[in-house]
């Protein structure tokens, strides 16, 4: 029996009820309010639901699907690393990960070939923490951004700047200092006193907020750094790869962090994996430190699987250079939004992006939601900020790159008509309808399912 099928065969309340019991009850509640269809496949740009209904991948788990769903040459690289890899031992060197850290060598900016290996992104934020504290080990200061996000383990918690998500877990602020985002004059003042060991920082901030900085923001801050002594670490786990228009964001700049991390995207979707790319200098000033032993930045990433899938992916990334095609494809997909925010100020602000790294800023979470609702009925998948409290969330529009212009004309087209019906909604519901989805979470499931005309049950 194909996994499609064993999806298609399982009943949807069941299916809701393991989900809401077993794991996340708020997936489930939002699963069964929003009578979104459970996926059983996908490929390439396009995600099937049970019922056999089709769907377009602009939410792509915000970048991992870069290459697409299911992509031939990747999934033919892990099925071969799966019959053939002589060992899954974390740390063997075999020849996938030789060719993977080759090919990394080719992209990357020169001077950032030495690397560790991991498996998600809060892991090898970590690991670039354990490097800059080594290689700095007098310092113990971090400049963070405001917004940014480096993950959720304990570790990475401290250098995240969403607050909401900090407080009740990381240690206490005083060694951090936090900037705003695009704000280089307050990078220099914080490590202007030489004792920050490292600044961490988004090319492009991603999350809910989706800000490109000003042209000038990465080369201050890296100079700001060098004259410093401080390392500059760029996270491009959601920048790189191409999603900005460049293999990586901080091409934009011209400028070469000390120290880069990157994941999502990596291995196609297929096995997660994570890469720390460092400079010689770093670790050699690294090996200096006390507290310096072998196998200090390793974890357990790296698997024959990962590694192979990793090369696969950029492979097809470089080959069909996908970073010029996110310039060109996004262009078209940047203008159709901008034409959404100016036909629709009294539901978008603006349209922030570069490449296909692209959203629409909502004037409040009910335009958000009520977009991402009317655009999934029109089979169409958005990247949903998760962030009912904000303000202003960015609804996100992160296709593959290898999306068509035709899929995109489709998308934009279904946005005209989600932004037409949302025109005749009357502003007192736009109001009601946030007051509701700022609470959605302490009000009874049975009310919710009850408020969206579901007629499932929820017995978890
Ligand atoms: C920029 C950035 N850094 C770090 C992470 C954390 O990655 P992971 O979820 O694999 O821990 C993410 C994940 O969304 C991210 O977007």
């Amino acid at each position: 029996m194909s996994a499609s099928t064993a999806v298609a065969a399982l009943d949807r309340q069941q299916v809701l009820t393991t989900l809401g019991r077993h794991w996340n009850p708020t997936a489930a509640l939002m699963l069964a309010a929003t009578g979104r269809q459970l996926e059983s496949h996908a490929r390439g740009t396009e995600v099937f639901g049970e019922d056999g209904s089709r769907a377009l991948d602009f939410a792509g788990s915000y970048g991992v699907f870069l290459v697409g769903h299911q992509n031939d040459a990747v999934r033919a690289a892990v099925l071969d690393a799966l019959d053939t890899a002589p060992s899954l031992v974390p740390g063997t060197v075999h020849p996938a990960t030789a060719d993977l850290f080759g090919l990394l060598t080719e992209i990357l900016p020169a001077g950032l070939d030495r690397f560790a290996l991991g498996c998600s992104g809060a892991e090898i934020s970590e690991i670039a923490l354990r490097a800059a504290y080594l290689a700095r080990p007098e310092r113990r200061r971090i400049v963070i951004v405001e917004g940014g996000y480096h993950g959720k383990t304990l570790g990475a918690l401290t250098v995240l700047g969403q607050r909401e998500h900090r407080d009740d877990f990381a240690p206490a602020d005083r060694d951090l200092v936090i900037v705003p985002p695009g704000d280089a004059g307050a990078v220099r003042e914080a490590v202007a006193g030489r004792d920050v060991a490292a600044v961490f920082v988004e090319p492009v901030l991603g999350g809910a907020y989706l800000r490109v900085p000003p042209a000038d923001f990465m080369p201050d801050v890296a100079r700001a750094c060098r004259q410093t002594g401080t390392l500059l670490v760029a996270d491009e786990i959601q920048t790189g790869f191409g999603r900005t228009g460049r293999m990586f964001a901080i091409e934009h700049s011209g400028v070469v962090p000390d120290i880069m991390l990157l994941s999502k995207a990596l291995t196609g979707g297929f096995v997660p994996v994570a890469v720390v790319a460092m400079s010689e200098e770093v670790l050699s000033d690294a090996r200096r430190s006390p507290q310096w032993y072998p196998g200090v930045l390793d974890g357990t990433g790296g698997s024959a699987l990962s590694v192979a899938a990793a090369a696969a992916t950029i492979r097809v990334v470089r080959d069909q250079n996908l970073p010029e095609r996110a310039e060109t494809v996004g262009r078209a997909l940047r203008e159709g939004l901008h034409r959404a925010v100016r036909e629709h100020p009294r539901h978008l602000v603006d349209a922030p992006g570069i490449g296909l790294m692209t959203g629409l800023r909502t004037r409040n979470p009910s335009v958000e939601n009520l977009i991402s609702m009317q655009m999934a009925a029109r089979g169409i998948h958005l990247g949903h900020s998760l962030n009912e409290q904000m303000d202003q969330p960015v609804l996100r529009f992160y296709p593959p790159l290898t999306v068509s212009a035709a899929e995109i004309e489709r998308v934009l087209v279904a946005l005209d008509a989600s932004l037409d019906w949302l025109d005749r909604r009357p502003a007192w519901l736009m109001r009601r309808i946030t007051w509701l989805l700022r609470r959605q979470y302490r009000l009874p499931p049975t009310l919710v399912l009850k408020l969206m005309h579901s007629d499932l049950e929820v017995n978890w």
